[in-house]
């Protein structure tokens, strides 16, 4: 069952993604080569926990830090420690917040000081299949409306979205109902209405979509060690595309046009 949230409620959920936002406009600040990714998610928690939030990623099935960190050939779900990020790198950091009891999670794909044009293509692509994607989150359109334009756009600028991960409804609980596929599922799924929140993740690939779980049980990498992007908003789903309530201005999503 999808919920359908009241003003309120989206209006604290809003309140829990200003918080993730700021956490993201501090992140954006640190992700330069020296920084060390254990330090990164301190200072990221000490913020949250200073709003009054609760980092929604500690603990959660005993995930170890406030945020992940993944970079390069990493998707998704790296754990922050002893790594010291370098020039060159892209950087996934993926920030949850819990305040009043309602969650917002976003995730944006930085570049570590100068990249190569591939890697800054992809991040571009990511960012842009996440902007239309959140376009088609509209009163009318269907769910799977989502995922097809963001395989449509990964695919049509030669890279692959990773099919083992989704996006998710998000509330009073981080994860909840639809899974929010990055492909075309070959149904319509639900029709969209108003005040459904949704968290919309793509994760694109250099390479292949093909993807495995490193031995720390966590990690997410690319099997073909390519590279890989991971953008996120949440988002509540309006008469004309999605409102993003994880908005922030820092150098991050661009929201590319078209
Ligand atoms: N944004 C991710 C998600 O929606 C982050 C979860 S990381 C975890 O699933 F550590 F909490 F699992
Ligand atoms: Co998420």
């Amino acid at each position: 069952m999808i919920s359908i949230r009241t003003e309120r409620e989206i209006d604290l959920m809003r309140q829990a993604n200003a918080i993730v936002a700021s956490a993201h406009k501090l992140a954006a600040k640190m992700i330069v080569p020296g920084t060390c990714t254990r330090d990164l998610d301190k200072a990221v928690e000490a913020l949250i926990r200073e709003a009054g939030g609760k980092p929604a990623f500690k603990g959660y099935r005993g995930y170890p830090a406030s945020t992940c960190v993944s970079i390069d050939n990493e998707v998704v779900h790296g754990i922050p420690g002893k790594r010291i990020l370098c020039a060159g790198e892209i950087v996934s950091i993926d920030i949850g917040v819990c305040y009043k009891g309602y969650y917002g999670d976003a995730a944006v794909t930085h570049p570590c000081g100068a990249v190569d044009a591939l890697r800054m293509r992809l991040l571009e692509v990511t960012d842009l299949a996440l902007s239309r994607a959140i376009r088609a989150a509209k009163v009318g359109n269907c769910l799977n409306d989502i995922g097809t334009v963001i395989e449509k756009t990964s695919r049509d600028a030669g890279f692959d979205v990773v099919r083992n991960y989704v996006g998710h409804g998000i509330g009073v609980e981080m994860h909840e109902d639809p899974q929010i596929f990055n492909f075309d599922a070959g149904e319509p799924g639900p029709r969209l209405e108003e005040g459904m929140a949704l968290a919309i993740e793509p994760m694109v690939n250099a390479g292949t979509g093909d993807v495995r779980v490193k031995r720390d049980k966590w990690t997410v990498v690319t099997r073909d060690g390519k590279p890989s992007a991971h953008f996120e908003h949440t988002v509540v789903v309006r008469k004309d595309g999605g409102e993003i309530l994880s908005w922030c201005d820092a150098p991050a999503w661009g929201v590319r046009e078209a």
